[in-house]
């Protein structure tokens, strides 16, 4: 992603080949503030303070978070322990096992002398395996949105509206996005598209990052409050929703930010096509029923009654909207069922959301 001509990732090694540099995305949209992570216990507050957020950039963090550990402790304990601190930083996200796993299957078999080395090399291939799959899964989606532009454009419309929930897009990804990663190549091909971003309390993650990163990269688009999607949909104002996923079960269930379900049972009365768009290492092949199965993470519940925003004098300052004495939950996620997908879009093509899908595309996990 390019911000003012410079090409970022959102999570990179420092100059001194030890640091990692990550974006602080808590203090975006308004402003742009890098951290250089030097411990394990500074990964971890990153993934759990949600300095960096979204599946598979959890699992990046995560996976140079144990490189840090590997500085700090390179014995099969040390990294065992960190193993453990850094799992428990956010419970729903798959990509944050999957990619402390690889770490440990890459580097428990080395002596310990080379265990620096190997973790900080593995964890750059994670990254950038990462971008690839991000990249790839963009064209199968941009196929999506190329077809249905066709019959739009010989119908005489303007443009494709596309509705997408949170930030699934290059912040949440080391590079590309998921959801957005169909946008942006659909930007490249010459297709008019204008995206309508719910804004996705509590944390607004939609108005902050989505807006933010599409505001960068000039794509037309619309933030709107959560519960706009259902009226826009009846009224034909989306042609189709992409939202990505922090785990989708063997069986194709998708648990992503809290609200997409409510978004896929409003496409679903409305004949309006819903995706998911994932790299493979956001599948859960161990479990097969999302609603029962899946951990959903609950958070502080100041993020339901506090909101943060730029004052007048240009400072970030945190507001109280509900009154002292109210109780608030906050789910961070729900899980949207395998029967409302139209289908799930991934680095080696899109498939139905069911068993007989996913193993259509990934054979090997039969
Ligand atoms: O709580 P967050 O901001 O980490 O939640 C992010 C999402 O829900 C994304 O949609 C999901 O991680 C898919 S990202 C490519």
């Amino acid at each position: 992603m390019k911000i003012n001509g410079v090409s970022y990732r959102t999570i990179w090694l420092a100059a001194d080949g030890a640091g990692v540099e990550i974006i602080d995305q808590t203090r975006l949209p308004h402003e742009f503030v890098v951290i250089t992570l030097r411990s394990s216990a500074e990964a971890e507050a990153a993934i759990r303070e949600m300095w960096v957020r979204g599946a598979p950039l959890i699992g990046a963090a995560a996976a140079y978070g144990l490189a840090l550990a590997a500085r700090e402790d390179a014995s099969d304990a040390g990294l065992a322990a960190a193993y453990q601190r850094l799992h428990a930083t956010r419970p729903t996200a798959i990509n944050l096992k999957w990619a402390l796993d690889e770490m440990i299957a890459a580097l428990t078999p080395l002596p310990v002398g080379e265990r620096v080395a190997a973790a900080y090399a593995r964890a750059a291939a994670i990254c950038d395996a990462d971008v690839a799959q991000n990249a790839a899964l963009g064209e199968a989606g941009c196929a999506i949105i190329a077809a249905l532009w066709e019959k739009k454009k010989a119908a005489g419309a303007e443009r494709i509206n596309l509705l997408t929930h949170c930030n699934a897009g290059w912040l949440a990804t080391v590079d590309w996005g998921t959801a957005l990663a169909p946008v942006y190549k659909a930007v490249e091909a010459g297709i008019p598209i204008h995206v309508w971003v719910d804004e996705t309390r509590p944390r607004n993650q939609g108005a902050s990052l989505t807006a933010r990163e599409l505001n960068w990269h000039g794509v037309p688009h619309t933030v709107i409050a959560d519960n706009t999607g259902g009226h826009l949909m009846q009224h034909g104002m989306v042609d189709l929703v992409i939202v990505g996923t922090d785990r989708t079960t063997r069986d194709g269930d998708v648990c992503n930010k809290i609200g997409t379900y409510l978004k896929a049972l409003a496409a679903k009365d409305n004949g309006v096509p819903f995706y998911v768009a994932l790299p493979s290492p956001t599948i859960d092949w161990t479990i097969a029923d999302g609603v029962r199965e899946i951990p959903i993470e609950q958070r502080s519940t100041r993020e339901q009654t506090h909101i943060t925003g730029k004052a007048a004098d240009g400072t970030l300052v945190e507001v109280q909207l509900s009154p002292d004495g109210s109780p608030a939950v906050n789910y961070g996620f729900d899980v949207t069922p395998a029967r409302l997908i139209t289908g799930l879009i991934t680095e080696r093509g899109v498939c139905p959301a069911s068993r007989e899908g996913l193993l259509g595309l990934f054979p090997e996990r039969g």
